[in-house]
């Protein structure tokens, strides 16, 4: 095992990611595959499919980072939004939403109280579409994913919207983050979730400690196909909630199929 965390860890596309995710893929690995070398393989191969492939390109948070206190040193909040959607438009799931963000909060925050505070799991970049959320003006938002530079980056840009919160470098299927909020974010993630344990989605939302959760999936394949995914995650969605008495919501955007749980 610990060969197997170190060679993962040693290369420059996973040295960022959380180490207790490693550990957990590379345990399963190492039981399936024939040998060390195939089951180094194996964990990047999950590695990618959870999380790398999503990125457009290398981030450059340094650059990035001095970007947005650039424009936002000037008081001009579009050109700060313009900032921010240009950084979101290198990872996959942010990118597809760019064309919808106005209303896509609208229509998720018309269904629920005013929101003071959100837990925003395996966010990717999604915070940095807080500028477009209708959100209280003390709001508190948590974010949490498996990549520490990340993290450090999107803890740097929370706190340069004036918002409260951070962002924590956590790996939600061996640890549900426990700080309570408002409403929380569980977008285009479920798939990645269950691609490590299939239990881990269902625990997630169960046990994330939020009266709201909103809950989305990917109507298209990374290559930009439909492929009946609409159908399939929304089959997916019902079964998992099959068995709970939440009252749920149904929203439909043109990239993205979204739940709203009210627990
Ligand atoms: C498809 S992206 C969605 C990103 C974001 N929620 C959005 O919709 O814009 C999936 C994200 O889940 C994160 N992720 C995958 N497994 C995770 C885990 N076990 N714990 C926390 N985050 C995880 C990945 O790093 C990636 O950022």
């Amino acid at each position: 095992m610990e060969r197997l965390v170190q060679a993962v860890l040693k290369s420059p596309k996973y040295g960022n990611v959380s180490q207790d995710l490693v550990r957990n893929i590379g345990r399963h690995e190492l039981q399936k595959q024939r040998n060390l070398k195939l089951a180094i393989k194996a964990t990047k191969n999950k590695l990618h499919q959870i999380g790398g492939a999503y990125f457009l390109k290398k981030p450059e948070y340094g650059a990035w980072l001095k970007r947005l206190k650039e424009t936002k040193s000037t008081g001009n909040e579009e050109a700060f939004r313009r900032t921010c959607a240009e950084i979101m438009s290198h990872h996959y799931s942010t990118r597809e939403r760019l064309e919808f963000l106005d209303e896509f909060y609208a229509k998720i925050f018309a269904l629920t109280p005013p929101v003071h505070s959100v837990i925003d799991v395996a966010c990717g970049f999604h915070p940095l579409a807080i500028p477009w959320m209708p959100l209280s003006e003390r709001v508190e938002y948590y974010a949490y994913d498996v990549y520490k530079d990340l993290m450090e980056f999107l803890d740097k840009f929370i706190a340069m919207t004036g918002v409260q919160g951070h962002a924590e470098f956590c790996d939600v299927v061996q640890h549900v983050p426990d700080s309570r909020a408002d409403v929380a974010f569980v977008l285009n993630t479920i798939p990645c979730l269950e691609q490590i344990d299939k239990s881990a989605a269902l625990r997630v939302l169960e046990s994330i400690n939020s009266g709201f959760l909103v809950v989305s999936f990917p109507v298209r394949t990374l290559g930009g196909r439909e492929k009946d995914m609409r159908k399939h995650y929304e089959h997916r969605f019902r079964q998992l909630t099959e068995k709970k008495d939440w009252a749920i919501q149904r929203l439909e955007f043109k990239s993205e199929l979204v739940f709203l749980i009210r627990k």
